[in-house]
This record gives structure tokens, sequence and C-alpha cells, in this order.
């Protein structure tokens, strides 16, 4: 499903309304066309397919997991809830081995690490639509993790606290991360599959 909207405006999710974060606005903005990219290539995976779903999984697991430990969701000072064992756990039970896992050499400024985050905790927000197309008897608990309520509302909050602490340059570094984490979770659909149009 597409982010973008008709008015080309960016829409904030509903949990961070009513304030307008600006910071967010900017993220959301320009890392819209790799939204669309990677929404596109995970939207080739048939989730009601136990092999496809599990191809999926993969993807996913090639991406999230080295990006979770690189990151340490703790060190930003969020309550952290990591989905990686989730992930590993349901690939388990789809009798599916774990990908290969690069470690990342990412820089590991704090700016970077925000602009990864924003990339992962915000990919729980379709998790509770695409998990509609995956049948009740598969392992579901990675898509199932959607955020605890406020939690996103706080996560922008915090966000733009960092950002406007932080300044321009910042702020550049934090979009360049999310951008580049992007770019991982599209390399790994590719890797297990999908194609660009
Ligand atoms: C089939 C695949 C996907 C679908 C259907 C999907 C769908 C969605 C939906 C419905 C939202 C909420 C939009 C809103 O409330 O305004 C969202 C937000 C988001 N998704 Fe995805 N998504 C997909 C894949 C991904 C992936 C692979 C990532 C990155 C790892 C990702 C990152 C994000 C981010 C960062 C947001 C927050 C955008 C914001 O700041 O409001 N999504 N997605």
């Amino acid at each position: 499903m597409s982010l973008t909207t008709e008015t080309d405006v960016a829409v904030i999710p509903n949990e961070a309304t009513p304030e307008r974060l600006d910071f967010h606005q900017t993220i959301r903005r320009s890392t819209r066309p790799c939204h669309d990219e990677v929404d596109a290539l995970f939207g080739q995976f048939d989730l009601a397919d136990r092999s496809a779903y599990a191809d999926f999984l993969s993807a996913h697991a090639a991406a999230l997991i080295p990006v979770e430990e690189w990151l340490q969701l703790a060190s930003l000072g969020l309550p952290a809830s990591p989905r990686s064992n989730v992930l590993r756990a349901d690939l388990l039970a789809l009798g599916r081995p774990q990908p290969a896992l690069n470690p990342l050499t990412w820089p590991n400024r704090e700016a970077d690490r925000w602009g990864a985050a924003y990339v992962i905790e915000g990919s729980r927000l379709g998790g509770a639509m695409l998990l509609r197309n995956v049948p009740q008897d598969y392992p579901r608990a990675y898509l199932g993790s959607v955020h605890p309520s406020g939690n996103w509302r706080a996560f922008l909050a915090a966000l733009q606290t960092r950002a406007n602490e932080g300044g321009s340059s910042w702020q550049e570094d934090a979009l360049v991360a999310a951008q580049r984490t992007f770019t991982l979770y599209r390399d790994s659909a590719i890797a297990m599959g999908a194609t660009l149009g």
C-alpha cells in the first residue's frame, strides 16, 4: 500500500496527531519513494502461501536482525522491544533456517541510529494490515508485533526532540541513514526473488 496521498501532503499516522512533528514530516517525505519501493517489492510475496511467506520473513530477517544488532534500540533511551527473536521463532516454526546475516559497518553516530530506528519501528505500522493475509495457522508473531498503544507517538516525539537538539547536520545524517536502511530491505527482498518493475 502506497503512502502517497491525493494532495501529496504527508499524512501523520493517527497516533501522532494532533501535534505536527516537523522532522517527522521531513523524514517521511524524503523516504516516501523508498517506502513505495519496498512496499512494491514485499507486496510480491503471497503471504497465504507457506513457502512465499517464509521467503518474505527471511528477507525481513536478513535486514532487521543486523539492524537491531547494530542499533541497540535501548541505547536511544527508548522502550526497547526488538523483534529479532520473534522473527527467528516464526522462521523456525516454518522450518526455514535463519538467512545469512552480514554484520553492518554503518557509521555509529547517534543520528544514524535514530534514522535507522525510524525505519524499523515505522515498519511495524504496516504489520497489522499485512497480517490479514496470513492464515491463522501460520506462525504470525513477527507481523503481529505491532506498537503497544502510544509507542509510535512517543517515538516520534523523542525523534523530534533529538532532531531539534542536533540541528541540520544531525538531521541530514538521520535522513541518509533512513534511506540506507530502506535500501537494505530493498536488497533483501530482491535477494529473495522480488523484482523491480
Ligand atoms: C508490503 C509491505 C508494506 C506495506 C503494505 C506497508 C504499509 C504501511 C502502512 C499502512 C503504514 C502506515 C501509514 C500511515 O499510517 O500513515 C506504513 C508506515 C511505515 N512503513 Fe510500511 N509497509 C510495508 C513495508 C515496509 C517496509 C519493508 C518498511 C521498512 C523496513 C516500512 C517502513 C515504514 C515506515 C518507516 C512507516 C512510517 C511512515 C511514517 O512516518 O508515517 N514499510 N507502512
